[in-house]
């Protein structure tokens, strides 16, 4: 590595190309064009957009290139001798680990925002990296242009990270806060926020919960230095959450919202996505439509929440050029590898232990749907106590005898078993009309 980067520190520009041209792709090419001569006073020498490749190199993206260096070839971006750094912004698995796996074969830096790949092939692209002497960039990957990763990797570097929530996708959060707010139907909130390019190609990702898993398995792997599978996460949606208990929420003093959750607890880890009831006055429950904020808490620093957009062309698009020029600065002082690609030393990485979703403990809101006759409270109240679960606050609203009516109870801390097999009891008594939906609250027992 000491020659290669004896012939890098010589360099009088960088050059990149970027494969993808869509959302992303669109932003990264206005910022890097768009700021060229600031970003050239920053690092030393120009940055220079070499090849875009992209299926498509006919449709107006309303960027002004240069002729020759569109291309429907991403060879073209691969073999380049002049292109130092190459850009994945094409998303979805196969062929994006190609070309991220290829470019690094060949001796290029990559830069990626593809958190779904990173969260299943992490571990073989981290491998590969270092192997191959070269950087890896994915700074966009989570928080979009919330520099979060670049947080948990230097700033925050001597810290055991205790505790991360986030809300880490913006597609859902622009939903539940519409839905919140506004008083929005769901399918057409989740439109507006595919228009705006915010949601996935497939936006189940978005609102199952997968996209928040994807980007807390990377946030996982970095703060402790564990391989995880995205797939071994608690994932819930908020395909489920009801305008009932949105205002239920706002009645306990709540808000809802969809949180990736991770805990280093006695060596072990918790990691877990789902809606999750925050006290109204947190930092996060005050991060509305498509914005995203990560807490982190440190052992020496305490809470840090980061705050910004989570998604969309520019802000994303601002994340990958600071891998862009993250990397540039590197080669230019011949310092590749200087912050090791996952955190980590590769070789310092150690499996921890996931705990199951059965381990963990929480405050719940249950919202039971009941037939309203005298004893129906008592016996749901001595199933919970029977399961050894506390109730803090308990709301029956209006008075429908024999007819059916939402019963709200709050728990203090309790067992997700307990709870679980509380509700299992419940929900097949003969009073109870639907399934009983079951809210986790972040917060301490009052
Ligand atoms: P888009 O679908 O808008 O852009 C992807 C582009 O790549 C499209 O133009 C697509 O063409 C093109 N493409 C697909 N396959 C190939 C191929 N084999 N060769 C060349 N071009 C190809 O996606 P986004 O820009 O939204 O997302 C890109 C990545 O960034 C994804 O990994 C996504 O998860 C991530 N990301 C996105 C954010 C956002 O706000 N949108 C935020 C953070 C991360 P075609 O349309 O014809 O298929
Ligand atoms: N679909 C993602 C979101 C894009 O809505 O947050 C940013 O990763």
């Amino acid at each position: 590595m000491g020659t290669k980067n004896k012939v890098t520190h010589m360099k009088s520009r960088i050059g990149v190309g970027i494969v993808g041209f869509g959302t992303v792709g669109t932003g990264v090419a206005k910022v890097l064009l768009g700021n060229a001569s600031l970003i050239s006073r920053r690092i030393g020498v120009p940055i220079e957009l070499l090849r875009i490749a992209d299926v498509d190199v006919t449709k107006d993206r309303g960027v002004a290139l240069a002729s020759g260096v569109l291309t429907t070839e991403v060879n073209r971006v691969l073999t380049d001798p002049n292109i130092d750094i190459v850009v994945e912004l094409i998303g979805g698995y196969d062929t994006a680990k190609r070309v991220i796996l290829d470019a690094i074969a060949v001796g290029k830096h990559v830069v990626t925002a593809n958190k779904a790949l990173l969260a299943l092939h992490g571990e073989e692209i981290f491998e590969a990296t270092t192997r191959k002497g070269v950087e890896l960039g994915f700074e966009a990957s989570v928080g979009g242009g919330i520099p979060v990763i670049r947080a948990l990797t230097e700033g925050l570097a001597g810290n055991t990270i205790e505790s991360i929530y986030g809300i880490i996708n913006g597609t859902s959060n622009y939903i539940l806060s519409r839905m919140t707010l506004a008083g929005h139907g769901f399918q057409e909130v989740l439109r507006d926020a595919q228009e705006a390019g915010y949601a996935e190609a497939d936006p189940t990702f978005d609102v199952a919960g997968i996209d928040s898993a994807h980007k807390l398995a990377v946030l996982v792997s970095l703060a402790y230095g564990t391989p995880i599978n995205f797939k071994d996460i608690y994932t819930e949606g908020i395909t489920n959450i009801t305008p009932t208990d949105i205002a239920y929420a706002k009645q306990f003093g709540y808000t809802i919202k969809s949180l990736g959750i991770a805990k280093l607890i006695d060596g072990e880890i918790e990691a877990r996505v789902h809606p999750t009831m925050l006290p109204a006055t947190s930092p996060i429950a005050q991060v509305e439509d498509v914005y995203n904020a990560i807490q982190l808490v440190g052992d020496a620093v305490g809470d840090v929440v980061l705050y910004g957009r989570g998604a969309g062309s520019m802000p994303t698009g601002s994340a990958v050029v600071s891998d862009v020029i993250a990397i540039g600065r590197n080669l230019l002082k011949g310092a590749v590898g200087r912050v090791p690609v996952a955190s980590f030393q590769q070789d310092q990485r150690r499996p921890l232990r996931l705990r199951s979703m059965e381990e963990i403990s929480s405050l719940y809101y249950l919202r039971f749907t009941v037939v309203d006759r005298p004893g129906v409270l008592a016996q749901i109240a001595g199933e919970l106590g029977r399961c050894g679960i506390s109730i803090s606050s308990m709301m029956q609203q209006g008075r429908r005898e024999g007819q059916t009516v939402p019963v709200v109870i709050k728990t203090h801390t309790a067992k997700e078993r307990d709870v679980q097999t509380a509700l299992r009891e419940i929900n097949r008594k003969a009073f109870v009309s639907e399934p009983t939906t079951l809210i986790r609250v972040e917060g301490k027992d009052e």
